[in-house]
Formats: structure tokens, sequence, C-alpha cells
């Protein structure tokens, strides 16, 4: 292939980041918050433009039902909350009570919380008290690397025809190529079982992390 793909330095990030519409008030204090309360895990945070992003796409999908496995101190989750249609829901996996609690927070301020239902515990057991027939419209998997195959297979069957599951963290700092560590590995399996699927099309979006965006057929 002739493509020569784009290297995102950081400066062409600021760039990127500079003309993109900026975070409102209640996003950059959560923002600033994640990063001053929990300095040494406020990388799990998702990226603003991910945020913008998922907002964008779950308005422009009309989505009523939604699942997020990860919450963390909730950027993600208040994303897709804010751009649900009337009635929608967004049902949240995460296993920490303490990062959490930071999501409510934020929830609540920005008038979503009636939206949002938080289950604490392993998401792998959890998931499986979810319904069994697809009624998924936006599935969102971002937390523990190892269980992203358990997820996936556990949320696959759930989205609808034409639901879409974005996956975060799937380039993994660009180490897919090369996998050394257990994380490498699991997120380098998790995308080969992924392209294999045949109930999905997908594509990896080079935005922050890598996200995987797959369509389910
Ligand atoms: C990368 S962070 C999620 C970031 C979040 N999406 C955001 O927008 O800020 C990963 C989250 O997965 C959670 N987690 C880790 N292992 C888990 C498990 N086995 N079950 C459920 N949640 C888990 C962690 O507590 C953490 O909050």
């Amino acid at each position: 292939m002739s493509f020569r793909p784009l290297p995102l330095t950081p400066e062409l990030h600021e760039y990127l980041l500079a003309h993109s519409t900026p975070p409102d008030d209640v996003v950059a204090e959560l923002i600033t918050e994640t990063r001053a309360a929990l300095p040494r895990n406020a990388t799990m945070q998702i990226g603003f433009e991910q945020a913008a992003f998922l907002r964008m796409l779950t308005t422009a999908l009309g989505v009523r039902r939604a699942v997020e496995v990860g919450t963390f101190t909730g950027l993600s989750s208040l994303s897709i909350a804010r751009g649900l249609a009337d009635g929608g829901r967004l049902t949240c996996f995460d296993i920490s009570t303490e990062y959490t609690d930071v999501a409510r927070r934020y929830w609540k301020r920005a008038g979503v919380d009636d939206r949002i239902e938080l289950r604490i515990g392993p998401a792998a057991e959890n998931l499986r008290s979810l319904p069994d027939e697809p009624h998924l419209d936006l599935v969102f998997i971002d937390a523990d690397k190892e269980s992203y195959s358990t997820y996936w297979n556990e949320l696959v069957p759930r989205t609808k025809s034409g639901g879409l599951l974005l996956v975060d963290n799937t380039l993994w700092s660009g180490r897919v190529v090369a996998p050394q560590s257990e994380s490498d590995r699991a997120v380098a399996d998790f995308n080969a079982l992924a392209v294999a699927d045949t109930r999905v099309e997908l594509v990896i979006l080079p935005i922050s992390d890598g996200l995987t965006m797959a369509r389910k057929l």
C-alpha cells in the first residue's frame, strides 16, 4: 500500500484539540478534578476528543439503550448520557465505588443522573444479568483489557442489528504490533477475535489510544 498514515505529533494533537468545539464547564471541571485528585490514574480517563465523539455519535444514532463497561470518574458515561434520545437509558458497569462516586456527582450536576444505572462489581459476571435478546443500540467497552474478549462475547449478542460497539485502547500505545506483556497480548488477541467475528463489520479509528467501532450486522 502506498498510503502514508499521518503521524499524530503532540503539536498536531494540540492543534486538533484547539480546532474542536471546546469542553463545557462540566466536562472541563471533571477533567481537572480527575487529574488533581487521582494523578496516578488520571490517564485512564478518555481523551476529550473521544468524549465529544461519543456524545455526537450517541446523538446522531438516536440511542435509546446503551451499556458502558468501565466508568471510572464518568467522562465517557456523561458524554453518552447527554447524547441519549428522550427516554434513553445507560447502564454502567464498574468495580470501584471510589472512582464512580466522582462520576455520580458529575452525572447529577449535568442533570443526567436519572438516565444512568450503575452496577458495581466484576463486569464479566454482572453483564450476564442483562436481558439476553438484542436490545442495545450502543456499547462502550473501556475496562480491564484481559477481559475485553469476555465483554465482547457477552455484548455482541445483546446488540441490535445496526447497533454499534465501541472498544477503547485497541491500539494500546502501538504495542499491539509486537505484544510483550499480558495486557499487550490481551488487546492484540481481542483485535484478532473482533476482526474475525462475522457478526460485525469494524474499523479501528486512530483516535486517542485507538477506538474500535464495530457495527452489528
Ligand atoms: C480506563 S478506566 C475507564 C475510563 C472511563 N471510561 C472514562 O471515561 O473515564 C477503566 C475502569 O474499569 C474499571 N474496571 C477494572 N476492572 C474491572 C472489572 N473487572 N469489572 C468492572 N470494571 C472494572 C476500573 O475500576 C476503571 O474505573
